[in-house]
């Protein structure tokens, strides 16, 4: 069995900021309010170009440059995301094909919040079995493209943004120690986000409401919510710890979910630790689900609020209902890559696209050659047809 060791670590958040003010001149709302009732000051909201995959690649980038790894080298990819652009092909699939990690697999994971969490375990499970060596976990999201922006009470918590780690398998001990990974599909209506084929109606009206709210945004009871994250944050962080042999005054830092300040103070209480012991960056970010834990993770090390040998602990809670924790041993120091070093990762990325680019020409210049209709012709030809 090998321990898998975070090794690197990235984020990406879009440069557009939107911050309480801003809201204030879209919708019936104040800095006040927000501020106090969450914590929230700002977000970073995608521009059109930007999606979930591209934020996720641009974090999963600055991860392995950390962690001194070649794409090609990179055996698994899993990508967390409650906004992927299509069903298939995953986020992670196209994030591969960005890599130009030509020999990973790649897939996506839906436990909403506590998705980043419950990706960190499977990721580590597979290499402490054996089955990969490394792998890259992705948390990234494009939130502002699922919020109904005249709803007050959801379009002012949410915003965009992608963080990644890269793990190892290594014969030291530590890494990723224990996990704890729980649901409640009872409580789903507490929160959530119907796909665009829940039912077949939207497509004809646009403006098709689900359960009172516009289609295909998220939906949330955030009173409700609020119970439920303060008691599971608590739960699940006491089961890890046991699992992992470690009492409360081993942890050094807490990761939690970044949902509202006023959560983190209430799970703080409830665990009877002081609230410093938890990470807080959501006052700049807003709650960017899946990616809001590996963000802060980033943020952490850069506030040198982690240091070798230290016990973390991240916790997730979210739509699902879905909660997960898992405690980290954190005693791998990076390696420090050169600039030039860096430079040259970039421009791998720059010749990934491009390969990508000739493979997508070649195989259509084949079909074209062998008569077979590309799929647009096909479209035509059937609507063509009487
Ligand atoms: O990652 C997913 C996990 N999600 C969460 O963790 C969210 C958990 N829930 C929360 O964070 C909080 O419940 C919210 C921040 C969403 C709401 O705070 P609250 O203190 O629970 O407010 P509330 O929903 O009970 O609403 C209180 C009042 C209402 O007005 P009335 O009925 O008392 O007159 C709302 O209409 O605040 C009003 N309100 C607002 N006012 C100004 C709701 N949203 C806003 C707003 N600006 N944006």
């Amino acid at each position: 069995m090998k321990y898998a060791h975070i090794i690197g670590w990235g984020k990406y958040v879009p440069s557009r900021v939107l911050t309480n003010h801003d809201l204030e001149r879209m919708i019936n709302t104040s800095d006040e309010w927000i501020a106090r009732r969450t914590g929230i000051r700002e977000r970073h909201i995608a521009d059109a170009r930007e999606t979930t995959a591209t934020l996720a690649f641009e974090a999963a980038a600055r991860a392995l440059v950390v962690a001194d790894l070649h794409p090609s080298q990179v055996e698994l990819i899993i990508v967390a995301t409650s906004t992927p652009e299509y069903i298939f092909p995953s986020t992670a699939c196209r994030v591969q094909d960005y890599l130009g990690a030509i020999k990973a697999g790649a897939f996506d994971l839906s436990a909403a919040c506590s998705g980043f969490v419950y990706a960190l375990d499977m990721a580590a499970q597979a290499i402490a079995t054996g089955s990969v060596r490394n792998a890259v976990v992705i948390g990234a999201e494009t939130m502002s493209r699922v919020l109904d922006w005249e709803d007050r009470g959801t379009c002012v918590l949410f915003g965009d943004g992608a963080g990644a780690v890269v793990l190892k398998g290594s014969d030291i001990e530590g890494g990723v120690l224990a996990s704890t990974l729980r649901s409640d599909g009872s409580g789903g209506d507490l929160l959530s986000l119907p796909a665009i084929y829940h039912n077949p109606v939207p497509t004809l009206e646009p403006e098709y409401f689900h359960n009172g709210h516009k289609h295909n945004t998220i939906t949330m009871d955030g009173r409700q919510v609020f119970r439920f994250a303060t008691q599971v944050i608590a739960d699940s962080v006491n089961e890890t710890m046991l699992k992992a042999g470690l009492r409360l005054e081993d942890v050094n830092l807490i990761i939690p979910h970044q949902a509202n300040t006023r959560i983190i103070e209430a799970a703080a209480k409830r665990l009877k630790v002081p609230e410093e012991r938890f990470y807080t960056n959501v006052q700049l970010l807003g709650n960017t689900s899946a990616a809001s834990i590996p963000i802060a993770l980033c943020d952490a090390v850069s506030d040198g609020r982690l240091h070798p040998d230290d016990n973390v602990i991240f916790v997730g809670f979210g739509g699902g209902l879905t909660w997960a924790a898992s405690a980290v041993k954190w005693n791998v120091t990076p390696p420090t890559v050169s600039r030039p070093r860096q430079e040259w990762r970039r421009a791998r990325y720059v010749y990934a696209r491009g390969r990508s680019k000739i493979k997508r020409y070649g195989r259509r210049l084949g079909a074209w050659l062998g008569g077979s209709p590309t799929p647009d012709a096909k479209m035509r030809d059937i609507k063509k047809k009487p």
